[in-house]
C-alpha cells in the first residue's frame, strides 16, 4: 500500500479510481501500513470502495540527506517541519477535488458529522507532521486542521489513522448501514445498551423487553436508554438538540424517575 516514490511505471491501463482516494504523507510509513491493511479499512480497500496510499515525505526532502525539518527561529526545543518538502509533495499530489488535512491539536475537533462530510469527498491528502510542529506557512497550504482530542500525540500518524478509520467505515457498502445509522453520535445521541447471550450473566439479566419480540417496545426502550446515557454522560449533546415530542416526553419520564428515586433514597426524617 505504500506508494513507491518516484512512481513506478504506470500499467498500460491505469487502475480504475475508487470512489474515495486517500493519500497520507508521513515520515513513518510503517506506523500506518499495518492498521490500514486490517479489519474494516483493509476490507474497504479490497472491495474497491476506497484506496489509501502512504507516501514517505522524505522523498520530497532537501539535499543529500533528504532533510525535512530544521531548528525553530527564535530558539526553543525541537525541530519544525519545513515548508518546501510539503509544498513539493502537495504539488505532486494535489488535484482540483483534493481536501488537504493537517492533524493538529489546535485544529477543529473531529466529530462524526465531519467524518460523514469527509466520507462524501473524493480525494483526501493527510499531512502528518512529526517533531515539534510545522512551519506556520504550511497552514496556508491546507484546507482543514483537525484535532482528535485535547491531548498531544507525538505526531500526526495516529490522528490520521483515527480520521481514516472513521471515514472508511461510513462508505456505502463498508459495513451494514443499519449499524452506522444507529450508532453513537450519528443521531446526536450516545448508543443504547446492547446485550447478547447468555440471557443471565452473574446477577444481571437481559431486559425483558429485548426478548419480547415487540418491535415498537424495543424501539422505544432503545431511544429512552440512549437519552438516559446521553443525559448522564454527555449532557452537552442534549443542550443544543432539537427534541422530537417523543424524546421530550421520554426525557421528562427519566427526570420523574430520577426524582422519585432521589426521594426514596433520602433519609426519612427522624
Ligand atoms: N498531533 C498531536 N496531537 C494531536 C491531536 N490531539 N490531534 C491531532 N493531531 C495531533
Amino acid at each position: 500500500m505504500t506508494a513507491e516514490e518516484p512512481e513506478s511505471p504506470k500499467p498500460a491501463s491505469a487502475p480504475a479510481r475508487t470512489p474515495l482516494e486517500v493519500e497520507i504523507l508521513t515520515l513513518f510509513p510503517g506506523m500506518l501500513e499495518g492498521p490500514l491493511a486490517e479489519s474494516i479499512p483493509g476490507r474497504v480497500q479490497a472491495r474497491g470502495l476506497a484506496s489509501v496510499r502512504v507516501h514517505d515525505m522524505r522523498h520530497w526532502g532537501l539535499g543529500r540527506h533528504k532533510s525535512v525539518d530544521d531548528y525553530t527561529y527564535g530558539g526553543g526545543a525541537g525541530m519544525v517541519l519545513r515548508p518546501e518538502p510539503v509544498a513539493a509533495a502537495l504539488e505532486a499530489l494535489r488535484r482540483p477535488d483534493s481536501t488537504v488535512i493537517l492533524p493538529d491539536p489546535g485544529g477543529e475537533v473531529f466529530t462524526q458529522a465531519r467524518a460523514h462530510d469527509l466520507a462524501g469527498r473524493t480525494h483526501l491528502i493527510i499531512l502528518c507532521p512529526r517533531y515539534e510542529g510545522v512551519d506556520e506557512r504550511i497552514r496556508s497550504m491546507v484546507d482543514l486542521e483537525l484535532s482528535i482530542g485535547d491531548y498531544v500525540l507525538s505526531g500526526g500518524e495516529i490522528p490520521a489513522l483515527v480520521v481514516v478509520d472513521a471515514i472508511l467505515r461510513l462508505l456505502p457498502g463498508a459495513i451494514d448501514s443499519e449499524s452506522t445509522a444507529e450508532e453513537s453520535f450519528t443521531g446526536g445521541l450516545l448508543e443504547y445498551p446492547q446485550y447478547t447471550r447468555p440471557p443471565v450473566f452473574g446477577e444481571t439479566a437481559v431486559p425483558d423487553v429485548l426478548t419480547s419480540g415487540h418491535h415498537e417496545a424495543v424501539r422505544k426502550w432503545r431511544l429512552k436508554e440512549s437519552l438516559r446515557r446521553t443525559a448522564r454522560r454527555r449532557p452537552e449533546l442534549l443542550a443544543d438538540r432539537q427534541m422530537s415530542k417523543e424524546e421530550a416526553r421520554l426525557l421528562a419520564e427519566l427526570r420523574d424517575e430520577a426524582s422519585a428515586e432521589a426521594q426514596s433514597d433520602a433519609p426519612s426524617p427522624e
